[in-house]
């Protein structure tokens, strides 16, 4: 164990570990796994990550339980959304159980950067992959690069879990119908930049987007899906240019477990006013309630919650969702891999 970290005030951010994982695809084919302890990546200046946005990336956690065993969430779900991401943009795809046995080793290596049970940290795990290749002219690149590299994190939002306001900002997209949203592309991040700045500027903890097509919908926020919650009832958007958040998707079969009807559909944006609750979920946010939406361009406020105090139904999805990560409740649907 690290003595000389506070593990329980730790926030969201970069932080060295002892090493990383990388794999490189040339002449055809995926290389074997190396161990690195650089924090530094050369490559050549035509390569089409830079230029083109041939990048892609994953979020994911690992926890350790009160047994002191290490837990990550749902890995080969992240796997596969890779695959997705590398269809979506042309890069060449990770044969199978590559990405796991990156992730796996990636956290097995950096062991003692896992934070303790009681501070309810995690280790971020973020792969990434990228084209390295050469090209001028718009192609696809020939060389790739896949590193895992990992992190001890805090919460995303500063206040941990607290209800905090929302905003729509109509004349931004974050993602275009049939565009690259439904994918994880450094490129969608780029877009949402400007927004997130401005939001936060003033005051809000993120952007709400609604469809760019139409902007009668809600889309999600910027680093995070959204739901809301109807009574015994748990909605939240279908669009096809949101990221399909595997962390919606489990608080989505929790919800069910739970009791609840979860419907997935287009949410129109005055949906918000009927609400009990509402949040934000993603690896990084977990789940991150939502106590107002402010809708600037059209000066209406949509009030969820009276003050910052998260609801009932919002906190319960959390904790379950925290306890099933810790290890603190039955794995029933298989989600956990442990390390023994
Ligand atoms: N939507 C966006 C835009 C994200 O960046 C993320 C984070 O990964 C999510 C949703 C949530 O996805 P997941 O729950 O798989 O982390
Ligand atoms: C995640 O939740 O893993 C994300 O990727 C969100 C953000 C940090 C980009």
């Amino acid at each position: 164990m690290n003595e000389q970290i506070d593990w329980s005030s730790l926030s969201f951010g970069y932080r060295k570990t002892d090493c990383n994982v990388r794999c490189t695809f040339e002449n055809g084919k995926w290389g074997e796994l190396r161990v690195s302890d650089s924090e530094e990546v050369t490559m050549h200046m035509a390569a089409t990550c830079l230029h083109y946005g041939q990048a892609g990336f994953e979020g994911m956690k690992a926890f350790r339980g009160k047994d002191g065993k290490i837990r990550v969430f749902r890995m080969d779900e992240n796997a596969k959304r890779l695959q997705s991401t590398c269809n979506g943009i042309m890069m060449a795809p990770l044969p199978d159980g590559l990405f796991e046995e990156a992730v796996k080793k990636a956290v097995k290596l950096n062991e003692r950067w896992v934070p303790p049970y009681e501070s309810g940290a995690s280790l971020y795990i973020r792969p990434v992959l990228f084209g390295t290749g050469a090209q001028v002219g718009v192609h696809p690149a020939d060389k790739y690069e896949f590193i895992v590299f990992v992190m001890p994190v805090g919460p995303y939002f500063k206040d941990g879990f607290k209800a905090t306001p929302c905003c729509i900002l109509r004349h931004y997209d974050r993602a275009a119908p049939y565009g690259t949203g439904r994918w994880k592309v450094g490129g969608n991040y780029a877009a949402s930049l400007v927004p997130g700045t401005k939001a936060h500027e003033m005051g809000y903890s993120a952007v709400l987007y609604l469809d760019a097509r139409s902007k009668k919908f809600i889309d999600e926020a910027g680093p995070a899906n959204f739901f809301g919650i109807e009574g015994n009832k748990y909605v939240t958007p279908d669009s096809e240019s949101i990221l399909p958040s595997i962390t919606n998707k489990s608080l989505m079969q929790i919800a069910r477990d739970l009791g609840m009807e979860v419907e997935q559909r287009p949410m129109p944006e005055e949906e918000l006013s009927k609400l009990d609750e509402a949040a934000m979920c993603g690896t990084a946010a977990v789940v991150a309630p939502i106590y107002k939406v402010d809708d600037l361009d059209e000066n209406k406020t949509y009030q969820i919650l009276p003050d910052t105090k998260p609801g009932p139904v919002c906190t319960k999805l959390y904790e379950t969702l925290r306890a099933i990560q810790y290890g603190d409740l039955e794995d029933k649907h298989g989600w956990v891999y442990v390390f023994e």
